[in-house]
């Protein structure tokens, strides 16, 4: 991380994002922020009737972020609703892995209890293919 107040900015992102959540299923929304460069983008979990197409804000921040023209992620950051901070599920894990397998990884809760990991550390031994 640049500065040192930069992971607590990424959170504030995440917690902001959330509000835009869409999780009438599960009702579990979650707001999600991405560090690449300078710049922050944010996604949100996106639910559908069809329960499988939901996508999480992790993976919803990452699109945007891509999108952007980014590559390089820093840093997530994940805010929800918890009694602990909810790490990134395994299937972001593995696409968090893709822009940034060093990538600092935070979350907190809406009382302000928070976690950090090394992406690393969540996930290591990760499934990996050259580029062609
Ligand atoms: N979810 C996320 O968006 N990120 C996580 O890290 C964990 C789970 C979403 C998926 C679903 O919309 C809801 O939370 C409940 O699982």
């Amino acid at each position: 991380m640049k500065r040192s107040g930069d992971v607590d900015e990424l959170v504030e992102a995440a917690r902001a994002a959330r509000a835009n959540a869409h999780a009438p299923y599960s009702r579990f929304g979650v707001g999600a922020a991405v560090l690449a460069g300078d710049r922050v983008f944010v996604g949100v979990n996106v639910e559908n009737a069809s329960y499988p197409l939901s996508v999480c804000a992790e993976r919803n921040a990452v699109a945007a972020a891509v999108a952007a023209g980014e590559r390089e992620f820093l840093a997530v950051a994940v805010v929800a609703d918890d009694e602990e901070p909810t790490p990134p599920c395994g299937g972001c894990r593995q696409v968090l892995h893709e822009f940034g397998p060093g990538m600092l990884v935070v979350s907190e809760n809406e009382r302000g209890k928070r976690n950090e990991w090394t992406l690393a550390d969540l996930f290591p031994d990760a499934f990996e293919r050259p580029l062609p």
